[in-house]
Parts: C-alpha cells; sequence; structure tokens
C-alpha cells in the first residue's frame, strides 16, 4: 500500500517536473500577446462597437452612446493588417488613455510612413524613398499636397501588402481597386479634399467593353499611374488625359502588364525558367504569345529525339558497314 502512494507520489512529481517549462513557455508567449491585446482592448472597447459605455461623473452613473461610425475599428482587420503587432498609442498620444479625450489631442501630429519607414534597411527592398518620390508627382499631391497623405489610401488599422505576397492576383486585384473606389466611389470622402462632384466612373468607362470584367481582371494604376522600374506598385496616378486607352497597351505580347500587374509574378517566373510571357493572359487575346514555357519544353524534347534518333542511325550505319 505505501509503495503504492510512493509510486503515485512519484509519478505526480516527475509529471509535474516534466510539464512545468514547457507550461512556463506557453504561458508567457500567451501572456504576451494577452497584454498586447489587453492594451488595445481598452481602446477597442469603445472603438471596435458600435455602442460605448463610459461613467458619467456629474449624473452619477454608466451611460450608453453611439460611436461615430468613421471611428470604429473592425478589429479582426486590425489583428491582420501590417501594423497587427502595434499597442494604438505607438501611433497615438498615450493620453487617449483617458476618457473624455483631452480636445487639444485633435491637433496632433500624425507619423507619415517614412518617419518610420525611411533609410530603413530592413525596408529597403519597398524602396519608401522613390514611392514618396513618385506619390509627390501624382494628381493626388500636387492637387492637394497637404491634406491627401498616404493614409488615404493605406488604411492605418487595416493596410497589409498583398500585391508583393499574394498568390491570388484576383484578389490582389480585388484589394488594391477598393482602395482607389473607398474614394472614387464614396461622396463623403472623396469631398473632404474636394469640392467637385465625385464622376461617375461607370459611365466615364463606358468605352472600355465588358467592364465587370475588366475591372476584376486590371487595376486601376494599370492604366492610370505612370510604372516605375524601382518600386513593385506604380505610385503616380496621373491626369485622365495621360490613361492608358488604346486596347493593344494590354491585348499584346508585350502588354504593359508585364510590367505592373505580373511584375512580381514576372520576376520570380523569370528566376525560374529564365522567361516568363503572357501565357497568364488568356492567349487567344494576344497576337504572337508563342514563347509559352511548356511548349517551349515538348519543342526541346522533340528536337532532342530527333538529335537522338539522327545518332542512332548513324551508330547502325557505322556499325553496318
Ligand atoms: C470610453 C470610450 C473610449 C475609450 C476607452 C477610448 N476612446 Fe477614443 N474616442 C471615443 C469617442 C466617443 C470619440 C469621439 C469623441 C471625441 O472626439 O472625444 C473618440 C475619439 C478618438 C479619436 C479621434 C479624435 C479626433 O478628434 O481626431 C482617436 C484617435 C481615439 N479616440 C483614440 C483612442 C485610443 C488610442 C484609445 C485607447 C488608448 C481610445 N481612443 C479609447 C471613445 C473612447
Ligand atoms: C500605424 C499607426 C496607427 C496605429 C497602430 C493605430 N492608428 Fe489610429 N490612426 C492612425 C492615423 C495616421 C490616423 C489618421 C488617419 C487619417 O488622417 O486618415 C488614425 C486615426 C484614428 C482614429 C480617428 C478616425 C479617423 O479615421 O480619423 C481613431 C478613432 C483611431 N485612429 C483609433 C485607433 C485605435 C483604437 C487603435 C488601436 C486598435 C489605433 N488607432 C491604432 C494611425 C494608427
Ligand atoms: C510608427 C512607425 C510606423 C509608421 C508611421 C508606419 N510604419 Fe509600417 N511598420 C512599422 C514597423 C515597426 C513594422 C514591422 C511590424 C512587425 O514586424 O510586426 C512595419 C511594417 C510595415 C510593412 C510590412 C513589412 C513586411 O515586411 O511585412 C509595410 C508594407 C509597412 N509597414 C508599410 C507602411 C506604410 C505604407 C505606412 C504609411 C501609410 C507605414 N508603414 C507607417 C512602423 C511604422
Ligand atoms: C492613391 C492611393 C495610394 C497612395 C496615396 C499611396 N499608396 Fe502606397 N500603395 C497603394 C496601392 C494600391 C498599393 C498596393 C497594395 C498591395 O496590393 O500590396 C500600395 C503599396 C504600397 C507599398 C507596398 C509596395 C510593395 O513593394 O509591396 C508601400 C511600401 C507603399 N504603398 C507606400 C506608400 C507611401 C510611403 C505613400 C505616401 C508617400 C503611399 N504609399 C501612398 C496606393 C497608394
Ligand atoms: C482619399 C480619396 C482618394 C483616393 C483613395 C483615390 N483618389 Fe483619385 N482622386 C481623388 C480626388 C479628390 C481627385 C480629384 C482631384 C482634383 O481634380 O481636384 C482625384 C483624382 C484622380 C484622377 C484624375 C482625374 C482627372 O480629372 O484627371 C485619377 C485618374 C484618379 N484620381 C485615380 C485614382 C486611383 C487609380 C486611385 C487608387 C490607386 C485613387 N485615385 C485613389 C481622391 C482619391
Ligand atoms: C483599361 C484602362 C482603365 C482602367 C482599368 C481604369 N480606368 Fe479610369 N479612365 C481610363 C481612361 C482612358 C479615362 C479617360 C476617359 C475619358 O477622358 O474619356 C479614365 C477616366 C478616369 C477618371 C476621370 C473621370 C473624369 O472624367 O473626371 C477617374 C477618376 C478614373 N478613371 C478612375 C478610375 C478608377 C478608380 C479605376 C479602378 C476602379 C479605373 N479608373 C480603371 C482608363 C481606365
Ligand atoms: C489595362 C489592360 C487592358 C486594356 C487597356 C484593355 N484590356 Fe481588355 N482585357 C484585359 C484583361 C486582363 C482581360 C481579361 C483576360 C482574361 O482574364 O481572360 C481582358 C478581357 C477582354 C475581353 C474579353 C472579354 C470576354 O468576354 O472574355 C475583351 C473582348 C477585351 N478585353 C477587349 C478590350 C478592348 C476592345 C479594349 C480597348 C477598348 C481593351 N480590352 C482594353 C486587359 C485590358
Amino acid at each position: 500500500m505505501r509503495i503504492f502512494k510512493y509510486c503515485l507520489l512519484l509519478t505526480v512529481i516527475v509529471g509535474f517536473g516534466a510539464a512545468l517549462p514547457v507550461n512556463l513557455q506557453a504561458q508567457e508567449e500567451e501572456e504576451t500577446v494577452l497584454e498586447n491585446a489587453a492594451g488595445n482592448q481598452t481602446c477597442l472597447n469603445c472603438h471596435g462597437r458600435s455602442n460605448y459605455f463610459y461613467y458619467n461623473e456629474n449624473l452619477g452613473r454608466e451611460l450608453k452612446e453611439r460611436m461615430n461610425p468613421y471611428y470604429i475599428i473592425d478589429s479582426a482587420e486590425y489583428y491582420r493588417s501590417n501594423h497587427k503587432t502595434f499597442y494604438c498609442t505607438d501611433c497615438h498620444s498615450v493620453y487617449y488613455e483617458t476618457f473624455p479625450h483631452p480636445g487639444e489631442l485633435r491637433m496632433e501630429e500624425k507619423f507619415a510612413c517614412i518617419d518610420c519607414h525611411g533609410g530603413d534597411e530592413e525596408y529597403a527592398k519597398f524602396n519608401f524613398e522613390k514611392i514618396e518620390e513618385e506619390y509627390q508627382k501624382s494628381v493626388h499631391s500636387t492637387k492637394h499636397s497637404e491634406d491627401f497623405t498616404c493614409w488615404m489610401c493605406h488604411n492605418p488599422h487595416s493596410y497589409r501588402i498583398t500585391a508583393r505576397s499574394s498568390e491570388n492576383i484576383k484578389e490582389t486585384i480585388i484589394y488594391d481597386n477598393v482602395i482607389c473606389l473607398s474614394c472614387h466611389a464614396n461622396i463623403d470622402k472623396y469631398q473632404l479634399l474636394t469640392d467637385r462632384i465625385n464622376p461617375n466612373l461607370l459611365e466615364k468607362h463606358e468605352w472600355l467593353p465588358n467592364q465587370a470584367l475588366h475591372f476584376a481582371s486590371v487595376r486601376c494604376v494599370e492604366c492610370h499611374a505612370a510604372t516605375e522600374n524601382e518600386i513593385l506598385v506604380a505610385h503616380n496616378v496621373q491626369g485622365k488625359e495621360m490613361a492608358v486607352k488604346k486596347c493593344v497597351e494590354c491585348h499584346s505580347a508585350n502588354s504593359i502588364l508585364m510590367g505592373s500587374l505580373y511584375k512580381f509574378q514576372a520576376k520570380e517566373r523569370r528566376n525560374k525558367f529564365g522567361f516568363f510571357n503572357a501565357s497568364v493572359l488568356n492567349d487567344t487575346y494576344i497576337i504572337g504569345a508563342n514563347r509559352n514555357y511548356y511548349l517551349n519544353v515538348v519543342s526541346l524534347v522533340f528536337f532532342g529525339f530527333v538529335v537522338f534518333a539522327v545518332i542512332i542511325h548513324g551508330v547502325l550505319r557505322f556499325a553496318r558497314r
């Protein structure tokens, strides 16, 4: 009986001892995640939903109020974004922790992308400096220089890289087009910047056949922004008179899409196979698109067979003699 007890005790001790380090490590990780999320949760308790509560000292009770819809942050989107590891107060003043928020915070200057990313080796591949330079030339910047910032397109609470990382080109096209449409199809946001009536884009693009298919197959920037070798996504959006209107710019073997939409894939493929071509675009639309990888492989194999046959033939003839 006593032996049984000792055995039990020993098992418990050994079991606990073995589990302890694993447990501690897991607990630590969980704690940091929780700490991070908990820090933001104070803000998201109010900014993550359409109603919020606060204690009104004058009335001596808790009140429920509606959140300004423009100030609601989708936490699921936030935790998928590039800056998901951030505390809200990494970008916003810590004085936001008090409520009502102090009035002067409204005047607070926001960081620009370049403040953090400029000259940083780790982000050299994005070439922020060149993007900034290109953006400065765009209609958006030249017409509304101070008010139009990078954040207008890169929502600080949801932006994530897509063109560079996504396997799915269609998804990228939608993601990128929604950025433009968040303004060009949204009169409130558009008129933050100008008193102009938002032009109806469907009407303005009526000249394009099968508009829905085109808008799902190419990005706005393909036709509206000047490409630049050193950056992946063109940022120099030009006036409408500069926009691509000629069908052959895309529907040809030398499609401009190779230098824009398929740029990243083109680079990757070039590294892999030594060349790349318009096979991504449906070949039927493209004149002279015959540099297909698989066709090349097939013709190489045929060529190999022919050479092989000639050699065998030669050897046999030689042997017979
Ligand atoms: C008790 C609810 C509540 C909490 C908690 C709260 N906020 Fe707010 N916040 C509001 C309300 C309501 C407004 C809009 C009214 C106003 O401007 O005060 C607002 C406005 C803001 C604004 C826009 C201010 C402007 O005028 O441009 C920012 C930025 C902001 N909050 C950030 C934060 C951050 C960061 C946190 C967490 C550290 C936080 N808030 C926590 C309720 C809250
Ligand atoms: C990467 C920096 C960054 C982080 C992280 C960040 N914000 Fe913001 N936030 C901004 C910027 C920049 C603006 C101003 C956007 C603009 O002017 O278009 C802003 C605006 C806001 C606004 C005002 C609404 C608006 O669109 O003007 C609220 C509210 C807000 N942030 C709350 C939060 C909360 C809550 C968190 C954490 C969950 C958070 N922010 C995290 C940069 C950030
Ligand atoms: C307050 C400083 C700060 C600001 C402002 C800021 N970033 Fe960042 N950004 C960071 C940090 C730090 C990371 C790395 C986050 C991580 O790894 O969790 C990052 C990550 C990124 C990434 C992802 C890099 C990768 O390799 O995955 C991109 C892209 C990016 N930021 C673009 C932008 C853009 C565009 C803006 C402006 C609209 C901007 N950032 C503003 C600090 C900042
Ligand atoms: C008119 C809208 C617009 C403005 C303004 C804008 N961007 Fe972008 N930016 C985009 C779009 C669209 C993408 C493509 C997003 C994706 O699919 O990854 C992008 C992508 C990026 C990327 C990632 C590129 C890569 O190589 O993966 C960076 C970095 C960036 N922008 C920085 C900036 C900076 C810095 C500014 C301000 C100087 C700025 N952007 C202003 C629309 C804009
Ligand atoms: C934050 C709002 C906003 C976003 C986001 C935005 N734009 Fe604009 N865009 C404007 C405004 C406002 C104008 C009008 C400039 C003017 O004439 O005053 C404009 C002008 C233009 C023009 C010039 C039209 C002309 O009359 O010549 C083009 C082209 C354009 N935008 C394309 C784009 C593309 C492509 C994107 C996405 C990469 C984009 N915009 C994103 C607000 C926006
Ligand atoms: C196939 C090329 C192509 C695509 C894709 C395209 N556009 Fe255009 N867009 C044009 C051309 C060409 C014009 C000039 C039309 C004219 O002047 O008759 C134009 C005109 C415009 C104008 C100016 C309207 C005006 O008259 O003030 C805006 C703004 C605009 N496009 C935004 C967008 C946005 C946003 C997207 C993506 C959803 C987009 N475009 C997709 C080619 C294109
Ligand atoms: C910015 C590049 C671009 C421009 C400019 C462009 N297209 Fe396209 N077009 C595409 C892409 C990409 C597709 C989709 C190919 C696919 O997915 O099969 C497409 C599809 C089509 C289709 C096939 C529709 C279907 O039902 O299958 C037709 C027809 C077409 N384009 C005609 C035109 C005409 C005519 C013009 C000039 C007025 C034009 N395109 C300008 C890129 C472009």
